[in-house]
C-alpha cells in the first residue's frame, strides 16, 4: 500500500463560475452578457436549446451550496464575479444588489472556513461592450481595469486570492477561430488582437491590484494542454509540437509569468503582418512589468501533434497551418466528452513550470471528468456512484504528488466542479460535479459518491492505495 500525503495547508476544493451557476436574470438588475444575448438570438447553438437562464441557481441557493461544500471537505472555492451583474452596462453604475450578493457569498464562504478565490472574467463579456467590439476594442481594456478596481475596492478586504481571467485563450479560440463562442467568427487578425487585449487587461489589473497594496495575491488561470510530438526524434514533428505549444500555451503563459512573448509566435505574426496595433512600446512594458503572483492551471487533456501533412491551404491563416493533430494509438479516452485522458500530463506541466518558469507558485485550478447520462449510475438511494470520477482524481493526484516530491511549488487541487452546472454551448450534456443537481426537482442537490470520498481525501490531506 502506498500513501500519498500532501503538504500542510494544501488547497482542496473546486471551481465554478458566476455565469454557469448563478442564474441569468435571477438577480435584480443584472445586465446582459454575450451568453444571454446569443441564447436569445440563436438558441440552436446550445445543447437541447438549454441556455444560461437554466443554471443551478447559486444566486438563490448559495447558502445551502456553501454548506454542502463544507460537507465534502472544501477549504477553498473559486467562483467568478459576473461583470454584467456588478456593472450591468459594462461601464458606469454599480448594481447595489450585486454588491450585496457577492458580499454575502464571500462572507458565507469565510464563515464556513472556505477561502474564496475570486476570478474576474469567465468568458462573460457584457453585451453592451461586445456591441462596440468587445475585446477588439481597446476601450474594453480600460473598462475591464475599472471593473477590476471596483472589485478590489469592494471585496479586497476579505478576498485574498484574485484571478484576472479564466482561460483567456478560450475566448480567442471560441469567438474568433473555431466558432463555439459568440461572436462565432473565423478571423486570425481578430483572434490575435483579442488575445493581446486580454493579456494587456490582465497585466493592467495586476498593476492596479499591486498599487493598491492589498493584503493578498493576484494571478491568472490558464488551461494548459501539454504538446507532445508524434515522434520526438523527428525534427519536423518536434517543430510542429513547439509551435502548437507556442500558440496554445506559451502565448498566455509567457506574458503572464515572465512578461514576454514566445519568439516563435512573434516571428509568425510578423510574417503574417498580424502584430496588433496595441502592441506599443508602452503596452509591451506594462506586460513586462506586471506579472502574476501565482498561477492556476486547468488541465483536462494533452495535445498530440505531428508535422503538417495536409496540403490544403486554408482560406484564412490559422494556427493549424503550422501542425496537424494525430491520435495516439491505444489512448485512454473520456468517451463522453471526446477528450483524451492522460494523467501524466499534469506532472509534465508542473515540472515544466518548475524548470522553465522559476517554479511559479501554482495550483491545479481545474481538472475534471464530464459524463453524459450519469443518472444511470444512481443507486437505490438516489446517489450517483461515480467510481470513475474517484479513479480519475486519484490517477491525477498521484502525479501531482510525484511533482511535489520533485520540487514543484503546486499548492492545491481544485476539481471542476462542485455542483453539476450549466456549461456554455454544452449546457447540461456533461455532468462534472461532486454533487448532482436535479433540474426537474427544483435543482435538488445530492452528494455523489465522489463528494463523500473527497471529504475523506481532504480530511486526511491525502489518500492510500
Ligand atoms: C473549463 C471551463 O475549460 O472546462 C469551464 O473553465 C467549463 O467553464 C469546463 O465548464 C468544462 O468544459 P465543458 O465544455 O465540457 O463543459
Amino acid at each position: 500500500m502506498q500513501t500519498y500525503t500532501f503538504p500542510d495547508h494544501f488547497w482542496w476544493g473546486s471551481a465554478a463560475s458566476g455565469p454557469q451557476t448563478e442564474g441569468r436574470f435571477d438577480g435584480d438588475g443584472k445586465g446582459e452578457n454575450i451568453w444571454d444575448y446569443w441564447y436569445q438570438k440563436e438558441p440552436e447553438h446550445f445543447f437541447n436549446r438549454v441556455g444560461p437562464d437554466k443554471t443551478s441557481q447559486f444566486y438563490k441557493m448559495f447558502k445551502d451550496d456553501v454548506r454542502l461544500m463544507k460537507e465534502i471537505g472544501h477549504n477553498t472555492f473559486r467562483t467568478s464575479i459576473q461583470w454584467s451583474r456588478l456593472i450591468p452596462n459594462g461601464t458606469g453604475a454599480v448594481n447595489p444588489d450585486a454588491v450585496r450578493f457577492y458580499n454575502e457569498v464571500i462572507d458565507t464562504l469565510i464563515a464556513n472556513g472556505i477561502e474564496p478565490f475570486i476570478n474576474l472574467y469567465h468568458f462573460d463579456m457584457p453585451y453592451p461592450l461586445q456591441e462596440k467590439g468587445g475585446w477588439l476594442d481597446p476601450a474594453t481594456v480600460d473598462a475591464y481595469v475599472a471593473y477590476a478596481a471596483t472589485c478590489f475596492e469592494l471585496f479586497g478586504d476579505r478576498v485574498k486570492k484574485w484571478f484576472t481571467f479564466n482561460e483567456p485563450i478560450v475566448c480567442v479560440e471560441g469567438g474568433y477561430l473555431y466558432q463555439f463562442h459568440y461572436p462565432n467568427e473565423v478571423n486570425m487578425a481578430h483572434a490575435v488582437t483579442v488575445g493581446y487585449h486580454e493579456i494587456l487587461a490582465s497585466a493592467r489589473a495586476i498593476q492596479k491590484y499591486h498599487a493598491g497594496n492589498y493584503d493578498g495575491e493576484i494571478g491568472i488561470i490558464l488551461n494548459l494542454t501539454p504538446s507532445y510530438p508524434r515522434d520526438a526524434s523527428n525534427p519536423d514533428d518536434k517543430k510542429a509540437s513547439v509551435l502548437a505549444d507556442a500558440f496554445f500555451n506559451r502565448s498566455f503563459l509567457d506574458p503572464a509569468v515572465k512578461g514576454t512573448f514566445p519568439i516563435e509566435l512573434v516571428e509568425i505574426l510578423k510574417e503574417l503582418d498580424l502584430v496588433p496595433e496595441s502592441a506599443t512600446e508602452e503596452n509591451v512594458a506594462i506586460i513586462a512589468e506586471n506579472t502574476v503572483d501565482l498561477l492556476g492551471v486547468n488541465y483536462y487533456q494533452p495535445r498530440r501533434v505531428k508535422a503538417k501533412e495536409s496540403e490544403e491551404g486554408s482560406v484564412h491563416p490559422m494556427p493549424d497551418d503550422y501542425f496537424d493533430y494525430y491520435i495516439l494509438p491505444g489512448r485512454k479516452m473520456n468517451p463522453y466528452r471526446g477528450w483524451e485522458i492522460y494523467e501524466k500530463g499534469i506532472y509534465d506541466i508542473l515540472i515544466n513550470l518548475r524548470d522553465n518558469y522559476d517554479n511559479i507558485r501554482c495550483f491545479i485550478s481545474e481538472n475534471g471528468m464530464g459524463v453524459e447520462g450519469e443518472e444511470r449510475f444512481k443507486n437505490a438511494d438516489g446517489v450517483i456512484e461515480d467510481d470513475y470520477r474517484i479513479a480519475f482524481v486519484k490517477d491525477h493526484l498521484r502525479y501531482v504528488h510525484q511533482a511535489i516530491q520533485e520540487g514543484s511549488a503546486v499548492q492545491g487541487y481544485h476539481m471542476w466542479t462542485c455542483m453539476d452546472n450549466w456549461s456554455w454551448t454544452n449546457a447540461y450534456k456533461n455532468r462534472y460535479g461532486f454533487i448532482s443537481v436535479d433540474l426537474d426537482q427544483d435543482g435538488k442537490r445530492t452528494i455523489k459518491k465522489s463528494g463523500r470520498w473527497f471529504k475523506q481525501l481532504a480530511d486526511a490531506n491525502g489518500f492510500s492505495d
